[in-house]
């Protein structure tokens, strides 16, 4: 089941140009396993951005953390070659994209424990009762991020959707492998620590309240020894 639907959207000339020059420098298309040391050229914490949108956030953390390496997932061309642009000005070393689904990246391409965070900054809400297996936090997700995100590794999720917010929190709070980093039951206090976001912006104009929650994964979750990382030690029972 998809979190999205594929819009082609209109490129402008600039975002097209920009695709073809610069995705040898940003650009990821992995077939097989990615090798994240070789992808950036060193071995660094790694941060993954799960539909990052135009990329404007994205940019702006990566730039403002060259210590992290930051691979950004999202399915929506035009974002990825606004994102290539900007990518650009700021001269970015640390800095990776990849217009696969987040999901099958997840699954069939990314290490198991390679990433020190998770983004997923105001995903799709989609709010109707009968699209909610759609919606990219749920548990079969949560089985493959568990996977994937190293012991102590955080993942941190944002919306301004009240009813995804409790969503959220629900779905994480009943997770034994995620610790709540504001404690049980609770929303981040503002301001979160990272910047806003088109979506969030947005949001904020039509007066929605944000909601950002941070978690971590437990040290002690046991490693994987299922070589594609998706049992993850997700063994109670989904
Ligand atoms: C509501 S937008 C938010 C964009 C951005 N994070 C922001 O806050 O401005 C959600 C984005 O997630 C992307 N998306 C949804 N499911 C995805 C998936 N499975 N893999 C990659 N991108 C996905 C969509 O294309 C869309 O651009």
């Amino acid at each position: 089941m998809r979190s999205f639907v594929r819009r082609e959207g209109r490129l402008t000339r600039g975002q097209a140009r920009a695709l073809e020059r610069l995705w040898p420098a940003y650009g990821v298309a992995p077939e097989g396993a990615l090798e994240l040391d070789a992808l950036f050229g060193r071995r660094a914490p790694r941060v993954l951005d799960i539909g990052f949108g135009d990329g404007e956030a994205l940019v702006e953390m990566a730039a403002g953390d060259p210590q992290r390496d930051y691979l950004g997932a999202e399915v929506y061309r035009p974002g990825v070659g606004h994102c290539l642009l900007c990518a650009e000005a700021a001269q970015l070393a640390n800095l990776r994209v990849t217009p696969l689904d987040a999901v099958a990246l997840l699954r069939e391409h990314l290490p198991p424990a390679s990433l020190d965070e998770v983004l997923i900054l105001f995903p799709d809400p989609w709010p109707k009762k009968r699209h909610h297996k759609r919606r990219i936090v749920q548990p079969a997700v949560l089985d493959l991020l568990a996977g994937r995100l190293r012991g102590g590794g955080v993942l941190h999720l944002a919306t301004d959707r009240a009813d995804y917010a409790a969503w959220m929190l629900e779905t994480l709070e009943a997770d034994p492998r995620f610790t709540n980093l504001a404690g049980a039951g609770r929303f981040l206090p503002p301001p979160a620590p990272r910047p806003e976001t088109k979506f969030e912006r947005r949001g904020r104009e039509l007066g929605h309240e944000v909601f950002d929650l941070r978690y971590a994964l437990h040290s002690t979750h046991p490693p994987t020894t299922d070589p594609s990382g998706e049992s993850g030690g997700g063994s109670h029972g989904r």
